[in-house]
């Protein structure tokens, strides 16, 4: 795991962004794993000023997020579609028919899954996964449990979720209880994952997940194993990681 401690927000944006650019170049027809979150806004404000400036194209990228709120329909503010499509998709050249993000309008969590595990592999995999941290170390919607999650599957969410993502919603009773998301083995299958953090209430959770025991009490603690982690934090968020 390589630790990248990057003076602000903005230079953490800046610095996560640049890997994805670098791949994009590298390999336009990349497909990369996207997360959402108040995180990563910045990075991806980077990749739409690069877009703007012609200096990155996403045309024939392809991109599947983490998760979907289970009963949110894909023009639900509050849906992840609908941030996708606000933050990055609907500002940059990429084609929609290439986006994919758990479909939460199906109530069928079993078919959605599975449906969407498949899209992933048939795409060949991901070449380059973004995640953020939840507060209790949550990586997608992987909550603490007492085994690592393999595949895309059902959660319901956990209170201290639900109460840290109320404030995007306009009451706590709004925020559905239940998700979508890629499991812990489909993420742990991205062949690069960059992990963005910011701020001081996300110090102690970094330092647990990075520096603390392997344990699914922790999810994102598992990113340990894998052979090509960069996190990327600023100041406040590395903190405690001395
Ligand atoms: C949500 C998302 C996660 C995200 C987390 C942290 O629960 N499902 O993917 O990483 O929030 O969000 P934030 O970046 O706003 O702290």
């Amino acid at each position: 795991m390589k630790l990248v401690v990057a003076d602000s927000y903005e230079d953490m944006s800046r610095k996560a962004a640049d890997l994805f650019a670098a791949l994009l170049e590298e390999q336009p027809t990349c497909v990369l794993g996207l997360a959402t979150g108040t995180t990563p806004i910045g990075l991806y404000d980077c990749l739409v000023d690069d877009c703007k400036r012609g200096a990155l194209s996403f045309a024939d990228a392809q991109t599947f997020n983490l998760d979907e709120y289970r009963g949110l329909a894909p023009d639900h503010p509050q849906s992840y579609h609908y941030f996708m499509r606000t933050h990055l998709f609907d500002r940059v050249d990429i084609d929609l028919s290439r986006t994919h993000v758990p479909d939460g309008a199906n109530p069928d969590g079993q078919a959605a899954c599975d449906a969407y595990e498949r899209a992933i592999e048939q795409a060949g995999g991901i070449d380059l996964q973004l995640l953020g941290l939840g507060h209790n170390g949550h990586v997608g919607f992987n909550e603490p449990a007492d085994s690592f999650p393999v595949c895309t599957h059902s959660v319901t969410l956990t209170q201290s979720t639900i109460d840290a993502n109320s404030r995007l919603f306009d009451s706590a009773d709004e925020v559905p209880r239940e998700a979508y998301t890629m499991g812990i083995g489909t993420i742990m299958k991205a062949r690069k994952i960059v992990l963005v953090a910011s701020g001081q209430g996300k110090a102690q959770i970094v330092h647990d997940a990075f520096f603390g025991p392997v344990t699914p009490q922790v999810p994102a603690s598992v990113l340990q194993l894998h052979r090509d982690v960069t996190v990327v934090v600023d100041r406040e968020a590395g903190s405690l990681c001395a």
